[in-house]
């Protein structure tokens, strides 16, 4: 498969054009159609991705070695603990060397002001495209599911309510990465986004800025609340989840008084009411049941979790499969 994209890293979806994104969709259900028929799908044999992983992971993990299978290729699975960056090796040298042994270097790199930064120096220096499988920043193998997800539910999008909502939780301190992903593309889709998160818990605001101005380019909107029950109240999909206060507070404590005074912030059945009556409920998972959202949501007819889920394989494979050269490509002078 030869294209423009081919050796184009995916680093951030907004270096990638709407038209591109619209190429990335329309492969990913080409491939999704693929493997419910079981037709194979081989545009990358032999080939092989690196997958450096600095934390823990259950869905990007395995779709991008489940993809990379399905696609004829192969994935080595790579903890920073048993790797040379654990003793320092640099970005520049792990790129460099990796580029040599194969056809893309894949990694997630959540540290606050770290990761995003590691990310773009893999980038500068990788011979190969390089995938971001989620920084301290930007989650694009996530929103490109998650746009996936939502065309699957709605069709065109344009004009649906979407809001993202910040939600308790205890498990971990987690990256912003994946409501900044969200807000940056949905208005770009024509989306009218609702941002909803409680003091402490903001976005940086150049990144509401871009998003802004991606709804002024686009004809989305972004309007940002202090006030779930708003967010809920006339929404087409709810996407509840906790992200860290990392703008305001650096420290990697998980518990504290700002994250106890906000434990009302949860998706009930009682919120899912005031949304439209065919309201989806969203998570990139995992979530942490009872404290983010009721059993009874995540489990009841408005969620659609583990369709979102299950398109992190096909879009990850889309990518793949645009950005990888296969085997032959990489051997011409
Ligand atoms: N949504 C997501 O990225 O899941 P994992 O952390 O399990 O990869």
């Amino acid at each position: 498969m030869t294209n423009e994209l081919t050796g184009k890293h995916f680093i951030t979806l907004q270096d990638w054009s709407n038209e591109q994104i619209e190429m990335l969709l329309d492969v990913s259900g080409d491939l999704k159609r693929k493997f419910a028929a079981g037709e194979a799908t081989e545009y990358l044999n032999n080939s092989t991705i690196f997958l450096i992983f600095f934390e823990a992971s259950t869905r990007t993990r395995n779709s991008m070695e489940a993809g990379i299978t399905q696609l004829g290729g192969h994935a080595h699975f790579l903890e920073t603990d048993t790797m040379q960056i654990s003793h320092g090796e640099t970005a520049k040298d792990t790129a460099v060397i990796l580029s040599r042994y194969g056809h893309a270097i894949a990694c997630r790199n959540c540290f606050w002001d770290k990761g995003q930064i590691y990310l773009e120096e893999l980038a500068k220096w990788a011979e190969v495209p390089v995938i971001n499988m989620q920084s301290d920043l930007y989650h694009p193998l996530q929103a490109l599911a998650d746009l996936m997800t939502i065309r699957e539910k709605f069709g065109e999008p344009r004009k649906i309510n979407v809001s993202v909502i910040w939600a308790f939780a205890t498990t971990h301190k987690k990256p912003i990465s994946v409501p900044v992903s969200q807000v940056l593309l949905f208005p770009r889709f024509g989306m009218n986004v609702t941002l909803a998160h409680p003091d402490g818990y903001p976005l940086p605001t150049w990144i509401l800025e871009a998003a802004t101005k991606n709804a002024a380019t686009f004809g989305g909107s972004l309007k940002v609340t202090s006030d779930q029950d708003e967010a809920y109240r006339d929404a087409d999909v709810v996407i509840p989840k906790n992200w860290g206060s990392w703008v305001t507070d650096r420290s990697a404590q998980v518990v504290d008084e700002r994250l106890e005074a906000n434990r009302d912030w949860m998706c009930t059945s009682d919120r899912i009411g005031m949304a439209r009556d065919k309201v989806i409920y969203m998570h990139a998972l995992p979530a942490d049941r009872e404290n983010e959202v009721e059993d009874a949501v995540i489990d009841g007819p408005h969620s659609v979790v583990y369709d979102e889920a299950e398109n992190r394989l096909h879009t990850a494979k889309a990518v793949m499969a645009l950005t990888m050269r296969n085997i032959h490509e990489r051997r011409r002078p």
